[in-house]
């Protein structure tokens, strides 16, 4: 099955009240782990890569992991760019076979983020590529980016925002940030903001960034064989749930995949300390993201047999 637009995936989940993950890729085990658990649950997929993502495989390298990954199956999958900084980034990404990209200005002036994303719009519409947008700011670390304020989407401004620049989807502000370390009181996300939004923009898809759950079980093995991963915390799989019934399609994770590699390979380096070939670490390691994906898709998005 070739790559898809999203538009069908995300009006399905948008009328169902359910969300697609959208996984960060950096190299073929994690490609095939998310691929192994969407197949066992016949789930819609968005596999993303972020400019770091290109940069540490190659964008040739990564399109066509995911190119060899389609020929063996067929659930529809989105290829996303991820948190695109510029035109010329979202430009070689859309000529390169991506089907969707995300140009965040969200750090610049809001009337720049504005002609930067309708200047993408423009670019990607009459080439069939769907153009995520995202306004707010969250906090954590983005590509070496570290914003320390998160600046919740004003709801109004949303509207004239997606009126504006004809996006077709936005990455909203709400409480949610990049990384492992979240929250330091509450975890809390502004689901009155969210409903105000969602309101004001009947139909049209949200998407929550920073959505890693930062499972216990992984802190708690990365530490016990010589991390330093400490008091991680990530967003409670109740909250992603109930917003996936607020109009959010598209729920991103990447730290959960980095736990889970990390914790599996570090606990089989330290009880196997005598091996020494990739494929014998590497392969925990992958059937370690497919479970945990496949935990996200059955128990927390919901789109399991969506495909
Ligand atoms: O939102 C950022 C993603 O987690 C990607 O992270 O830029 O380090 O690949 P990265
Ligand atoms: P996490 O750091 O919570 O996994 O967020 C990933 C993300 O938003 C990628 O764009
Ligand atoms: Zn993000």
């Amino acid at each position: 099955m070739p790559l898809v637009n999203p538009r069908e995936m995300f009006e399905r989940a948008y009328r169902e009240g359910y969300a697609v993950g959208a996984f960060n890729v950096n190299n073929m085990e994690i490609i095939q782990g998310i691929m192994q658990a969407g197949a066992a649950e016949r789930a819609p997929l968005v596999l993303q890569v972020s400019a770091g993502a290109r940069k540490y495989a190659g964008q040739a390298y990564i399109v066509k992991l995911i190119e060899a990954a389609l020929i063996e199956t067929d659930l529809p999958v989105v290829l996303h760019l991820d948190h695109g900084a510029d035109f010329a980034i979202c430009k070689s990404c859309i000529d390169g076979g991506f089907t969707s990209v995300m140009i965040d200005g969200s750090h610049l002036p809001y009337e720049e983020n504005i002609a930067l994303t309708k200047q993408v719009v423009e670019y990607a519409t009459p080439k069939g590529v769907w153009v995520e947008a995202e306004l707010g700011r969250l906090e954590g670390v983005e590509d070496d980016v570290v914003s320390e304020k998160t600046v919740y989407t004003d709801p109004d401004q949303a509207v004239d925002f997606v009126k504006r620049t004809g996006c077709n989807s936005l990455a909203v502000a709400i409480g949610t940030s990049h990384g492992a370390y979240k929250f330091k009181g509450d975890a809390k996300l502004d689901f009155e903001r969210l409903e105000t939004i969602t309101n004001k923009l009947p139909g049209f898809p949200l998407v929550l960034h920073g959505s890693s759950s930062v499972p216990q079980e992984f802190v708690d093995m990365a530490n016990a064989y010589g991390g330093k991963v400490g008091a991680a915390r990530g967003v409670p799989e109740e909250l992603l749930r109930k917003a996936a019934s607020y109009g959010v399609c598209k729920i991103n994770i990447d730290t959960d995949i980095r736990l889970a590699v990390t914790a599996t390979i570090r606990k089989y380096f330290a009880e196997k300390p005598e091996d020494f070939d990739p494929r014998a670490y590497l392969k925990p390691a992958r059937d370690a993201v497919k479970n945990m994906v496949q935990h996200k898709i059955k128990n927390v998005l919901g789109c399991s047999g969506k495909a």
